[in-house]
């Protein structure tokens, strides 16, 4: 058995809500941990929410219930800047918690990392005072105490404290804290706990909400490498939390109908596509969907080649985020419905969907896919090449919208079926350059163009939803197609798909 917990989500409204939550669920935990142990050891996070959980526990008449002398509070991470800084998480927590609870939370219970002095001249220095700190408080044999709470914020590129993508920090092994010189988010100078630290943490807690977070969210939850994705990499010994607003879910998988008791959890392992932006209906509908596609999974019998790619996508760390099973079949039934012999996609990923179309060609028959990610593009090919549709398909690297640019100059033939299935921001142009390369009679699926509902909403702040709602607004107007929207709802939530007849 894993020596680490497996993650478990918890979902809530919106961010206020995240952080009121979080705060009564770190104030309940302290209180049941302190009937049988102590000091406690908690590791605070910077950020909106979790300064404003600080808040909130500040506010939260509860806070009385916890013995505040037996809890001692640390950081994940600091700014490298001087005292008093309000950039400083130590200023920002200060001020929304530590100051409030005032005596009941002795001076010396409080373990700032060193802001910048002339005793401590650089963040080298004060990641070696910041180690001496935790070694004073470790039990005998130890390097530092061991946190029984440990939260952390995740950034938009997957970041927790300050380790950052791709950094050499990610990979340390043996010191607790390192300096940062160069973080790709200002400033550039700070401090960090390690993994070592992160990793003994009884309780991991990722708090995470706003849209600009959920393709982090996505990876991290998904497994992803720490190197692209250092949340993937923080887990707790006894429990791994992901804490999220339902923005910051939006893309992950839906519900596993078995996963969870309580039906506030998700589980990362499903077979998913996309959005829950805007999505109202609820855990109890969002399980009886997902049910309802186990139920008539039988129908669709999805082939094992097709389990072969998909399971050769998530084991190369994709995300999880190709179509289902059912999705797959109805492209081919469309393929094989026009007798399909050229079909363009955009949007390959593992080439799970890439499979479905492949397969339903004639022997002379050609997928040209369009993908930006070289590493994606990989596992593709190497996946349809050992299903043996290898040959009917030809992955092009690059933004679609440059490979469509280059297609239509290239003017060859027209393609009889066309999928859209990548980033939604630029969909309207896509789609645009997909009827240039077709013919009367062409049929273009459009995925992933209700977003749990969010398309209603004119002010959206996600990119996404906007990219979406552009397309359908050109569509509404394009003489070039007879074209239809339907909505669905099944493992994936709550979305649709646009069909379109070229005249
Ligand atoms: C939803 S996934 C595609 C899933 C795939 N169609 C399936 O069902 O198996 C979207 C893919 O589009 C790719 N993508 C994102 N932006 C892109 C762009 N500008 N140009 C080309 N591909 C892009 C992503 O890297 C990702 O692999």
């Amino acid at each position: 058995m894993s020596p680490h917990a497996s993650p478990e989500v918890v979902l809530h409204p919106d961010a206020e809500v995240l952080a009121a939550a979080t705060a009564a669920r770190l104030l309940t935990r302290l209180v049941d941990l302190q009937s049988h142990r102590a000091p406690l050891h908690v590791v605070l996070t910077g950020g909106t929410v979790g300064t404003a959980t600080l808040r909130a526990v500040a506010a939260s008449p509860a806070r009385a219930a916890v013995d505040w002398s037996q809890v001692h509070l640390w950081w994940g991470d600091e700014r490298f800047l001087p005292d008093g800084d309000p950039d400083r998480n130590e200023t920002q927590a200060r001020e929304a918690l530590v100051d409030a609870l005032g005596d009941a939370l002795p001076a010396a219970n409080v373990h700032p990392v060193p802001a910048r002095s002339d005793a401590v001249p650089d963040a080298d220095a004060a990641a070696r005072a910041y180690r001496a700190e935790l070694a004073a408080h470790a039990r005998e044999g130890a390097r530092a105490p061991v946190p029984d709470v440990l939260l952390l914020g995740v950034g938009p590129d997957g970041h927790v404290a300050s380790l950052f993508p791709g950094k050499q920090t990610l990979h340390e092994q043996r010191d607790l804290v390192v300096a940062e010189h160069d973080s790709p988010k200002p400033p550039p100078e700070r401090v960090s706990l390690t993994f070592p630290v992160i990793r003994s943490a009884r309780e991991v807690w990722l708090v995470a909400a706003g849209a600009e977070k959920a393709a982090a969210v996505a990876r991290g939850l998904a497994g992803d490498d720490v190197t692209t994705t250092p949340a993937a990499g923080a887990v707790g010994t006894e429990r791994t939390l992901w804490l999220l607003d339902v923005a910051a879910a939006q893309d992950l998988p839906a519900a596993d109908p078995a996963a969870d008791g309580d039906g506030t959890g998700r589980d990362g392992t499903g077979r998913d596509g996309t959005s829950h932006e805007g999505t109202g209906a609820g855990a109890d509908a969002e399980r009886l969907w997902a049910r309802v596609d186990d139920y008539l999974a039988a129908v669709v019998d999805e082939p094992a080649d097709a389990a072969t790619v998909a399971a050769a996508a998530a084991g190369s760390g994709l995300p999880d985020i190709a179509v289902a099973p059912n999705q797959g079949r109805l492209l081919e039934i469309l393929a094989r419905a026009v007798g399909a012999r050229r079909v363009l996609e955009v949007g390959t990923l593992g080439g799970y969907s890439t499979w479905w179309l492949a397969q339903a060609l004639p022997s002379d028959g050609t997928v040209v896919t369009l993908e930006l990610s070289e590493a994606h593009a990989a596992v593709a090919r190497a996946s349809l090449d050992a299903a043996g549709v290898g040959d009917r398909v030809e992955v092009r690297v690059g933004p679609a919208a440059e490979s469509l640019d280059a297609l239509v100059a290239e003017d060859g033939e027209p393609f009889d079926l066309v999928f859209v299935d990548a980033d939604k921001e630029r969909l309207a142009t896509y789609v645009d350059r997909a009827l240039t390369l077709s013919r009367p009679g062409t049929l273009v699926v459009v995925d992933n163009v209700v977003r749990g509902g969010a398309v209603v909403q004119p002010d959206h702040p996600d990119t996404r939803v906007q990219g979406v709602r552009a397309f359908v607004a050109a569509l509404a107007r394009d003489p070039r197609v007879d074209a239809t929207v339907l909505q669905t709802v099944g493992a994936k939530g709550h979305d649709g798909f646009a069909l379109l007849r070229v005249r």
